[in-house]
C-alpha cells in the first residue's frame, strides 16, 4: 500500500502518518511547511516540499491520497485568506486529477466550519449550513465546502468514483503548535505562564474536542469502509467555553479570565452527530477529555519553560 499525505507535516498529519506506517504502508508527505507542527518528521516516511497548488514532480502511483493540506488555525486563515482559498479549492482540484490519474481512493479533510454558525444542535451531515459568505472566516469554510463540491463533482463524473469527506470537529492533542492560537494551546499555554485566560465573548459558546487519536482512527476506517457520504469525526461532549477554561485552569493553575469581544461569525454551538460514523465505520471516540487534555498539557509542558 502507497499512501500520500498532502499536509503530513501537521498536527494532524503526523499522527495520521504516524498510524498508517504502523500498518505497514509506505507513506510520502507533500507538505509546504506553512503551519507545520513542532514533532519531528518521522524517518520511516518521505518528505516532498511543496504546495498542492503546484505540486512538484511525485513519482510512481499512489493507492490512497489522504488530502489534509490547508492551514487550519483562524489567526493564519484570516492572515493569509487567498492561500488558505487557493489550498482547499485548487489545491483539492490538482490533487483529485492526481488521484484520478492513478486510481486512488481519495479522503478530503473537510471541517465542522462548513456548517458555518449553525441554527441546528447538534449538527447531523444533512444539516446544509450557516455560512456567511461576507465573514472573514468565510476564505476557510468556503473554500472547504467548495472542495467537498469538487469531490462529490469527481464521483458524480466517474472520475474519481472511490472518494471520502471526512467533516473534522474541533481535535487537540500532543503535536499542537502551541502558538497556532486555538482555544485548546491558547488556555494551557496562558495557565502554564500565569496569564489570564483569553475568553472571546461571554465564554457560553460551546465545543466539542476530540483527541486526535481517536480522529485518526476514524479517518482510517472511514477509507477502509468504503463510506461516500460526508461523516462527521469529532467528540460529541459539548462543553462551554467557560468551563473548559474552568478545566484547564483546575489542572493548571486558577488564573483570571480576559474578557473580550466575540469574533465576526465565530460559533455559538459546536456539537457533531456522529450517527453516521458509529453506523458507517463502527466508530466513536475513545479518549475522554481528562484523560486526552492531561497528555497534550504534558506536551505543551516542554514549550512553556
Ligand atoms: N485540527 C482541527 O481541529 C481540524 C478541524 C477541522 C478540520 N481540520 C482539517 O484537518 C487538516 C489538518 O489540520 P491540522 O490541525 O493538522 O492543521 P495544521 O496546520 O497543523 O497542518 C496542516 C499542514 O498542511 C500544510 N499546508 C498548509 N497549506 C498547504 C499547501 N497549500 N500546500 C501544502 N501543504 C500545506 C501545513 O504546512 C501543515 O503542515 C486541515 O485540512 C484542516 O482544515 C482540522
Amino acid at each position: 500500500m502507497r499512501t500520500l499525505v498532502t499536509g503530513g507535516a501537521g498536527f494532524i498529519g503526523h499522527h495520521l502518518v504516524a498510524r498508517l506506517l504502523s500498518r505497514g504502508e509506505e507513506v510520502v508527505v507533500l507538505d509546504n511547511r506553512s503551519s507545520s507542527s513542532p514533532m519531528p518528521d518521522h524517518p520511516e516516511a518521505t518528505y516532498v516540499e511543496g504546495d498542492v497548488v503546484s505540486p512538484p514532480a511525485l513519482d510512481g502511483r499512489f493507492d490512497v491520497i489522504y488530502h489534509l493540506a490547508s492551514v487550519a488555525s483562524p489567526p493564519r486563515y484570516l492572515a493569509d485568506p487567498i492561500g488558505t482559498l487557493r489550498a482547499s479549492s485548487e489545491g483539492t482540484r490538482i490533487m483529485l486529477e492526481r488521484a484520478e490519474s492513478d486510481e486512488a481512493v481519495f479522503l478530503f479533510a473537510s471541517t465542522s466550519e462548513i456548517y458555518g454558525d449553525p441554527l441546528v444542535n447538534p449538527q447531523d451531515e444533512t444539516y446544509a449550513g450557516n455560512v456567511d459568505v461576507e465573514s472573514p472566516r468565510a476564505c476557510y469554510d468556503e473554500a472547504k465546502r467548495y472542495g467537498e463540491a469538487l469531490v462529490y463533482a469527481f464521483e458524480r463524473t466517474n472520475r474519481v468514483p472511490d472518494s471520502r469527506v471526512a467533516r473534522i470537529f474541533n481535535t487537540y492533542g500532543p503535536g499542537m503548535d502551541p502558538e497556532d492560537g486555538r482555544v485548546v494551546t491558547n488556555f494551557v499555554m496562558q495557565a502554564l505562564r500565569g496569564e489570564p485566560l483569553t475568553i472571546y465573548g461571554d465564554g457560553s459558546q460551546t465545543r466539542s474536542f476530540c483527541y486526535v487519536s481517536d480522529l485518526v482512527d476514524g479517518l482510517v476506517r472511514l477509507v477502509e469502509a468504503g463510506e461516500r457520504r460526508p461523516v462527521n469525526l469529532g467528540n460529541p461532549r459539548e462543553i462551554t467555553i467557560n468551563e473548559f477554561a474552568d478545566i484547564v485552569a483546575s489542572k493548571i493553575q486558577h488564573t483570571g479570565r480576559d474578557y473580550r469581544p466575540l469574533p465576526q461569525s465565530d460559533p455559538l454551538v459546536r456539537r457533531p452527530d456522529i450517527t453516521r460514523a458509529a453506523e458507517a465505520l463502527n466508530w466513536r471516540p475513545t479518549t475522554d477529555l481528562d484523560n486526552g487534555l492531561d497528555r497534550t498539557i504534558e506536551y505543551l509542558r516542554t514549550f512553556s519553560a
